[in-house]
Protein backbone atom coordinates (compact mmCIF):
# COMPACT_ATOMS: atom_id res chain seq x y z
CA UNK A 1 0.00 0.00 0.00
CA UNK A 2 1.37 3.41 -1.04
CA UNK A 3 1.59 6.05 1.34
CA UNK A 4 -1.76 8.44 0.79
CA UNK A 5 -3.93 5.09 0.33
CA UNK A 6 -2.45 3.84 3.66
CA UNK A 7 -3.55 7.36 5.65
CA UNK A 8 -7.08 7.20 3.46
CA UNK A 9 -7.79 3.64 4.93
CA UNK A 10 -7.42 4.51 8.39
CA UNK A 11 -10.76 5.55 10.28
CA UNK A 12 -11.72 5.63 13.89
CA UNK A 13 -12.97 1.87 14.22
CA UNK A 14 -15.49 1.30 17.07
CA UNK A 15 -16.78 -2.28 15.90
CA UNK A 16 -14.48 -5.44 16.47
CA UNK A 17 -14.93 -8.91 15.90
CA UNK A 18 -13.36 -11.56 18.76
CA UNK A 19 -10.42 -12.46 16.61
CA UNK A 20 -7.20 -11.83 18.30
CA UNK A 21 -4.23 -10.40 17.27
CA UNK A 22 -1.21 -12.50 16.27
CA UNK A 23 1.96 -11.91 18.24
CA UNK A 24 3.98 -11.50 14.89
CA UNK A 25 2.17 -8.57 13.84
CA UNK A 26 1.50 -7.09 17.41
CA UNK A 27 5.72 -7.31 17.53
CA UNK A 28 5.30 -4.98 13.47
CA UNK A 29 3.47 -2.50 15.62
CA UNK A 30 5.45 -2.33 18.43
CA UNK A 31 8.63 -1.96 16.01
CA UNK A 32 6.81 0.91 14.30
CA UNK A 33 6.54 2.26 17.84
CA UNK A 34 10.28 1.90 18.46
CA UNK A 35 11.81 3.68 16.05
CA UNK A 36 9.18 6.81 16.14
CA UNK A 37 11.25 10.21 16.75
CA UNK A 38 10.75 12.07 19.91
CA UNK A 39 12.54 15.28 20.92
CA UNK A 40 15.79 15.08 21.91
CA UNK A 41 15.57 11.57 21.10
CA UNK A 42 14.18 11.28 24.61
CA UNK A 43 11.88 8.39 24.01
CA UNK A 44 9.65 9.61 27.03
CA UNK A 45 6.96 6.39 26.90
CA UNK A 46 5.94 3.47 27.93
CA UNK A 47 3.63 1.57 26.22
CA UNK A 48 1.08 -1.27 28.39
CA UNK A 49 -0.14 -4.35 25.92
CA UNK A 50 -3.22 -5.43 27.68
CA UNK A 51 -5.60 -8.77 26.47
CA UNK A 52 -6.16 -10.24 29.79
CA UNK A 53 -9.89 -9.76 30.21
CA UNK A 54 -10.04 -8.63 33.85
CA UNK A 55 -7.31 -5.97 33.05
CA UNK A 56 -8.89 -5.27 30.06
CA UNK A 57 -12.29 -4.60 32.48
CA UNK A 58 -10.26 -2.32 34.59
CA UNK A 59 -9.68 -0.11 31.12
CA UNK A 60 -13.10 -0.10 30.59
CA UNK A 61 -13.86 1.18 33.95
CA UNK A 62 -12.05 4.79 33.45
CA UNK A 63 -13.75 4.24 29.34
CA UNK A 64 -16.86 2.76 30.04
CA UNK A 65 -18.53 2.21 26.40
CA UNK A 66 -20.48 -0.96 24.93
CA UNK A 67 -17.97 -0.98 21.77
CA UNK A 68 -14.95 -0.46 23.85
CA UNK A 69 -15.26 -3.41 25.34
CA UNK A 70 -15.09 -5.79 22.01
CA UNK A 71 -11.37 -5.01 21.70
CA UNK A 72 -9.54 -7.71 21.75
CA UNK A 73 -6.60 -6.12 22.43
CA UNK A 74 -5.57 -2.78 24.32
CA UNK A 75 -2.73 -0.49 24.28
CA UNK A 76 -1.70 1.76 26.91
CA UNK A 77 0.25 4.51 26.03
CA UNK A 78 2.15 6.84 28.77
CA UNK A 79 4.31 9.60 29.20
CA UNK A 80 6.56 9.81 31.53
CA UNK A 81 7.09 13.72 32.98
CA UNK A 82 10.58 13.05 34.28
CA UNK A 83 11.82 12.00 30.80
CA UNK A 84 10.09 14.29 28.15
CA UNK A 85 12.23 17.50 26.57
CA UNK A 86 11.37 20.89 28.47
CA UNK A 87 12.50 23.63 26.05
CA UNK A 88 13.63 26.93 27.91
CA UNK A 89 10.30 28.31 27.73
CA UNK A 90 9.20 25.45 29.75
CA UNK A 91 7.20 23.93 27.08
CA UNK A 92 6.75 20.03 27.84
CA UNK A 93 7.21 17.92 24.05
CA UNK A 94 5.65 14.95 26.25
CA UNK A 95 2.46 15.08 23.83
CA UNK A 96 3.57 15.82 20.35
CA UNK A 97 6.08 12.64 21.29
CA UNK A 98 3.43 10.41 22.24
CA UNK A 99 1.17 11.19 19.60
CA UNK A 100 4.05 11.06 16.65
CA UNK A 101 4.67 7.20 18.38
CA UNK A 102 1.13 6.54 18.67
CA UNK A 103 0.52 7.61 15.01
CA UNK A 104 3.21 4.76 13.90
CA UNK A 105 1.40 2.29 15.49
CA UNK A 106 -2.22 3.46 14.28
CA UNK A 107 -1.02 3.28 10.78
CA UNK A 108 1.21 0.12 11.26
CA UNK A 109 -1.85 -1.35 12.73
CA UNK A 110 -4.44 -0.45 9.80
CA UNK A 111 -1.48 -1.91 7.12
CA UNK A 112 -1.66 -5.43 8.62
CA UNK A 113 -5.78 -4.66 8.16
CA UNK A 114 -6.09 -4.11 12.05
CA UNK A 115 -8.63 -1.16 13.12
CA UNK A 116 -7.62 0.94 15.95
CA UNK A 117 -9.46 4.28 17.55
CA UNK A 118 -7.27 6.73 19.54
CA UNK A 119 -9.01 7.15 22.56
CA UNK A 120 -8.39 9.85 25.12
CA UNK A 121 -11.54 10.60 26.68
CA UNK A 122 -11.04 8.61 29.98
CA UNK A 123 -11.12 8.92 33.64
CA UNK A 124 -6.93 9.58 33.99
CA UNK A 125 -7.65 9.31 37.32
CA UNK A 126 -9.28 5.97 37.40
CA UNK A 127 -7.13 4.28 34.89
CA UNK A 128 -4.03 5.33 36.33
CA UNK A 129 -5.22 4.17 39.65
CA UNK A 130 -6.21 0.56 38.54
CA UNK A 131 -3.49 0.01 36.22
CA UNK A 132 -1.23 0.91 39.14
CA UNK A 133 0.85 3.73 37.19
CA UNK A 134 2.97 6.04 39.58
CA UNK A 135 2.69 9.95 39.42
CA UNK A 136 4.88 11.12 36.96
CA UNK A 137 3.39 8.80 34.22
CA UNK A 138 0.43 9.81 32.46
CA UNK A 139 -1.90 8.14 30.43
CA UNK A 140 -2.11 9.67 27.73
CA UNK A 141 -4.25 7.22 24.92
CA UNK A 142 -5.80 4.03 25.09
CA UNK A 143 -5.94 2.15 21.43
CA UNK A 144 -8.56 -0.46 21.44
CA UNK A 145 -7.10 -2.81 18.47
CA UNK A 146 -8.86 -5.89 16.67
CA UNK A 147 -10.32 -7.16 13.22
CA UNK A 148 -13.30 -4.55 12.12
CA UNK A 149 -16.45 -5.82 12.11
CA UNK A 150 -17.18 -2.72 10.40
CA UNK A 151 -15.80 -1.14 6.87
CA UNK A 152 -15.80 2.10 8.01
CA UNK A 153 -17.44 5.23 6.32
CA UNK A 154 -15.07 5.90 3.10
CA UNK A 155 -16.77 9.25 2.44
CA UNK A 156 -15.43 10.47 5.50
CA UNK A 157 -12.55 12.11 4.25
CA UNK A 158 -14.57 14.12 1.38
CA UNK A 159 -17.95 14.95 3.70
CA UNK A 160 -15.90 15.71 6.93
CA UNK A 161 -12.51 16.92 6.59
CA UNK A 162 -11.79 20.72 5.84
CA UNK A 163 -10.63 22.32 2.62
CA UNK A 164 -7.02 23.13 1.93
CA UNK A 165 -8.37 26.58 1.68
CA UNK A 166 -9.59 26.82 5.09
CA UNK A 167 -6.21 26.01 7.10
CA UNK A 168 -3.20 26.88 4.17
CA UNK A 169 -1.40 29.90 4.23
CA UNK A 170 1.27 31.10 2.13
CA UNK A 171 4.18 32.62 3.04
CA UNK A 172 2.37 34.55 6.49
CA UNK A 173 -0.74 34.05 8.25
CA UNK A 174 -3.59 35.39 6.71
CA UNK A 175 -7.53 35.59 8.72
CA UNK A 176 -9.61 33.01 6.69
C1 LIG B 1 -6.29 12.86 20.28
C2 LIG B 1 -7.55 12.11 19.89
C3 LIG B 1 -8.44 11.70 20.88
C4 LIG B 1 -9.58 10.96 20.54
N1 LIG B 1 -10.37 10.47 21.55
C5 LIG B 1 -11.45 9.71 21.22
C6 LIG B 1 -12.24 9.12 22.24
O1 LIG B 1 -11.99 9.26 23.44
N2 LIG B 1 -13.30 8.35 21.85
C7 LIG B 1 -13.60 8.13 20.54
O2 LIG B 1 -14.57 7.40 20.26
N3 LIG B 1 -12.86 8.68 19.53
C8 LIG B 1 -11.80 9.45 19.85
N4 LIG B 1 -11.02 9.99 18.85
C9 LIG B 1 -11.35 9.72 17.44
C10 LIG B 1 -11.87 10.98 16.70
O3 LIG B 1 -13.20 11.20 17.08
C11 LIG B 1 -11.74 10.73 15.18
O4 LIG B 1 -10.38 10.58 14.86
C12 LIG B 1 -12.33 11.86 14.35
O5 LIG B 1 -13.72 11.96 14.55
C13 LIG B 1 -12.08 11.64 12.85
O6 LIG B 1 -12.62 10.40 12.42
P1 LIG B 1 -11.70 9.26 11.78
O7 LIG B 1 -10.64 8.90 12.79
O8 LIG B 1 -12.63 8.09 11.51
O9 LIG B 1 -11.09 9.78 10.52
C14 LIG B 1 -9.87 10.71 19.18
C15 LIG B 1 -8.97 11.13 18.18
C16 LIG B 1 -7.82 11.81 18.54
C17 LIG B 1 -6.85 12.18 17.44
Amino acid sequence: MNFIDLVRSRYSCRSFTSVPVEEDNLLKIMEAVRIAPSAVNYQPWHFIIVREPEVKALIVEAYPREWFRTAPLMIVACGDHTKSWKRTDGKDFLDIDLSIAIEHLVLQATELGLGTCWVCNFNAGVLSRNLNLPDHIEPIAVIPIGYPADSGDITRYESKRKSLNDFVHWEKFSSK
